[in-house]
């Protein structure tokens, strides 16, 4: 089976995906994005992270685009991605355990107010802050998926008020009333951009804090910034921004009351993550069922 494995990878990344993806695969046929040009007859699958818009056009024995993303966003977005060729998401074990990971370091830290601690320090200020117990903070997690789920089990698991929401999960206003902390990680569709917006967060008990480990298109940053500027909200935590690397000029990277990662909650690990993609493609090979596909319809 030939594979093409191209995207957003550099030289060095290109490599170790290869690496991992030929252990995982040893008799797969793995081929960079000129090498696929030149035989696009021969190709039968792609393995992608973020790929240049255009470089799956054109193949057409291709049987499954699988992505090393779990967020098939910028995918869906180009126009000539090929219809009717199964497009699959990463669900890699490591990268869920990761975000679990992230979003209860970000709960955590809100809960007992480790961030301002740090912005206190910072101010050469010693002054300690009242204490709550976790039962007495309420944690909503927005996104149901693979996440979503790890997320808030392992948020329970501390002993938080977690409850979850998805999209088509009825309505979210009374939920976010009774929610100290928002952690977000719905897909990116149509739906759900721009969600974090003025009204979302008025929607917020003053002094909520939020967490998008989503999309940067979720939120509405002016929004965000003018309710933690007016003292409505308490702090937000950052990991994925409108442009990637966020930049140098917004007012998030200096913001006391933001704290913001380089899009690094959780990333796929080739090593658990090329075994998933390997089972897909042999499934695509032999015709069995394929794991974790997208519908086009639901964006995700
Ligand atoms: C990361 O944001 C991903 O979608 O894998």
């Amino acid at each position: 089976m030939k594979v093409l494995l191209c995207g957003e990878l550099g030289a060095a990344e290109w490599q170790a995906w290869h690496a991992a993806l030929a252990q995982a695969m040893p008799e797969a046929q793995w081929l960079a994005l000129a090498q696929a040009r030149a035989q696009p007859d021969a190709v039968q699958a792609a393995v992608v992270a973020n790929p240049a818009p255009g470089s799956l056009q054109g193949l057409p024995q291709l049987k499954l685009v699988q992505s090393l993303w779990a967020g098939v966003d910028r995918l869906l977005a180009d126009a000539t991605l090929p219809a009717g060729v199964p497009l699959a998401r990463m669900v890699d074990p490591a990268m869920t355990a990761a975000m679990a990971e992230t979003a209860l370091w970000a709960v955590l830290s809100l809960h007992r107010g480790f961030f301002a601690y740090a912005r206190r320090q910072r101010e050469g200020v010693w002054r300690a802050h009242t204490q709550r117990r976790a039962d007495e903070v309420g944690v909503l997690v927005l996104g149901q998926g693979e996440m979503g789920r790890a997320a808030a089990a392992r948020i329970a698991q501390q002993g938080y008020r977690v409850q979850g929401w998805r999209r088509d999960g009825g309505a979210l206003e009374p939920l976010l009333a009774r929610s100290d902390v928002v952690v977000n990680l719905l897909p990116l569709t149509p739906a759900t951009r721009n969600l974090l917006d003025a009204r979302f967060f008025a929607a917020l008990p003053a002094q909520a804090s939020v967490v998008n480990l989503g999309r940067g298109a979720h939120l509405v940053d002016a929004d965000l910034l003018a309710a933690l500027d007016r003292g409505h909200l308490r702090h937000a935590v950052l990991d994925v921004f409108h442009a990637e690397p966020l930049p140098a000029t917004h007012p998030f990277w200096r913001h006391p009351r933001v704290t913001l990662l380089p899009h690094a909650a959780a990333l796929t690990d080739p090593r658990s993550a090329a075994a998933v993609a390997a089972a897909n493609l042999r499934a695509a090979r032999d015709g069995r069922p394929l794991a974790h596909l997208v519908l086009t319809a639901r964006g995700y």
